[in-house]
């Protein structure tokens, strides 16, 4: 056992799949390079995260004392003590909750000398995960890319599937504004469920067969087949209400910029969008700087 242990959860991006994949449908989703770094060393149990001036214990009240007592719990409450850098901001879109407890769950492993495997980590860190999203809510998608990186077929309670690219992926993503929270955004499609059944049903086996289609295209490369699937499911959630006038703008822009595909990306109702911008991610992220406060050129698939 060293003195310090330092753990990585990857950033992840839904290329088509998000809320559907609540409801047991399959998503495809994929990691970015951009993720959440812990550190831990044994010293009275804390978490803490400088860049957001935020710090939690065990025993606390607040969601990030909860989760931190939770992702504790394995490990028979151990003095650990955690520091935190994000790599991307929150509640966008972009499983930072998952991607933080990966990073604590793998830190605090490596630092008391365990060795989970995937799974194990997954279902370490879902225990966060309940906290921040509400017991049952989440998927588990977040959490699997998290800790898997590369791209992934998932399926609610089934192991991931991985899915073999070529190259990574080059797209941009733009945080373009403040959202609510998964929870929230959960509830809401849950809400909506409830009142139209059979129309939210028929979007759900919409967004399905589309992921479906888009595993076969990353398969094989096929960048403009996947970015109409990615048109498409844009549209299909703004039917099911969790898109927003600026989610649209900016998919609207991306796309006159070059890019091939274009949508929301996680809970909606703000937060991020993700365009396919091969050749044109310089373009693209240019047409996109106005709107969003956070924009990257990057690549989806690390790992
Ligand atoms: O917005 P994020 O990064 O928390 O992603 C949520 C994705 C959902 O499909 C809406 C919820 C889930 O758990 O799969």
């Amino acid at each position: 056992m060293s003195g310090r242990a330092s753990g990585f959860g990857h950033a992840k991006v839904i290329l088509l799949g998000e809320h559907a994949v609540v409801h047991g449908h399959p998503a495809l989703a994929g990691a970015l390079e951009m993720g959440y770094r812990a550190t831990a060393r044994r010293g009275r149990a804390r978490l803490e995260v400088p860049a957001w001036g935020v710090a939690a214990h065990p025993g606390g009240s607040t969601d990030l004392d909860r989760a931190f007592e939770a992702l504790l719990a394995p490990v028979d409450g151990a003095a650990v003590h955690v520091t935190v850098e994000p790599g991307v901001p929150s509640r966008a879109g972009l499983g930072s909750s998952a991607a933080m407890s990966v990073a604590v769950v793998r830190a605090i492993a490596s630092l008391l000398g365990l060795e989970p495997g995937p799974a194990e980590i997954e279902a370490w860190a879902g225990r966060a995960e309940e906290v921040f999203h509400g017991a049952g809510k989440a998927s588990g998608v977040d959490a699997a890319v998290a800790c898997r990186g590369g791209v992934l077929r998932f399926v609610r309670g089934e192991p991931p599937g991985a899915v073999a690219l070529d190259a990574p992926l080059p797209v941009v993503i733009a945080h373009v504004e403040p959202r609510a929270t998964t929870a929230a955004m959960i509830s809401r499609v849950a809400a909506a469920m409830d009142e139209r059944p059979a129309r939210v049903r028929d979007l759900f086996g919409r967004i399905g067969q589309l992921v479906g289609q888009a595993v076969l295209r990353v398969g094989c490369g096929d960048h403009a087949g996947l970015g109409e699937l990615m048109n498409d499911s844009q549209r299909i959630l703004a039917d099911l209400g969790v898109s927003s006038a600026a989610l649209d703008r900016a998919c609207g822009l991306s796309l006159e910029a070059g890019a091939l595909g274009a949508k929301l990306t996680g809970a909606g109702g703000g937060g991020c969008v993700i365009a396919l911008a091969p050749g044109r991610q310089e373009q693209v992220a240019r047409a996109l700087e106005p709107l969003g406060t956070w924009v990257r050129a990057t690549s989806v698939g690390s790992g």
